[in-house]
């Protein structure tokens, strides 16, 4: 969070949100719609085009017999907030900078990710699940990236989320799948002009 700048909104569904480029103050996307309890735990909203992709995503994987359920999805800032005011005051704030984001600094604030799960699955166990291989090998396909993968911490700033996908949209995502980057290193290699 040192020398953090204000991201540049004009990259549309390709911005960039880390612990050095932030959503501008108090960002909230105008497009966020309610999920139905088919597709996600009771609460959750996205950007209207990122649900088009996950119902499309999730109806593949059923057919598959592979249940995907949203966790958590658009936070505002306030909520985001509180998020990281709690893991700071019980744990600390090293602590709360490896698993949380600050307001303003949450791809969640940006209504661009979702935290998918599956029935019976926690953070803990979900990598384990059939769940996350099949997402491993498809969520591309639909537009969604794992955006804080194992043994990247140093680049992306975060702890290992097998649980937190971006939405890039098809061909970026594609794009940053066979790349086998990070998200943060594509956007610095290929997209940061
Ligand atoms: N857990 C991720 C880093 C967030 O709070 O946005
Ligand atoms: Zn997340």
């Amino acid at each position: 969070y040192t020398n953090t700048t204000e991201t540049n909104m004009n990259k549309g569904l390709a911005i960039l949100v880390n612990k050095y480029y932030s959503l501008p103050s108090k960002y909230a996307p105008d497009d966020i719609v309610k999920m139905s309890n088919l597709y996600a735990y009771p609460n959750n909203s996205i950007r209207s085009e990122v649900y088009e992709a996950f119902k499309e995503m999730s109806k593949a994987a059923k057919e598959e017999n592979v249940t995907l359920i949203v966790n958590s999805s658009y936070r505002s800032y306030d909520e985001q907030k509180e998020i990281y005011d709690e893991y700071e005051s019980s744990r600390g704030k090293d602590y709360a900078d490896k698993y949380a984001a600050r307001p303003d600094f949450s791809e969640h604030q940006s209504g661009l990710d979702l935290d998918i799960f599956t029935t019976g699955a926690n953070m803990k166990t979900f990598e384990e699940t059939t769940a996350f291989s099949w997402l491993r090998d498809n969520a591309y396909k639909y537009g969604f990236i794992l955006r804080y993968p194992k043994d990247k911490s140093d680049i992306t700033g975060y702890s290992y989320e097998s649980w937190h996908y971006r939405y890039l949209g098809n061909d970026l995502a594609k794009k940053v799948y066979d790349s086998k980057l990070t998200y943060d290193e594509y956007y610095a290699y290929y997209l940061d002009k």
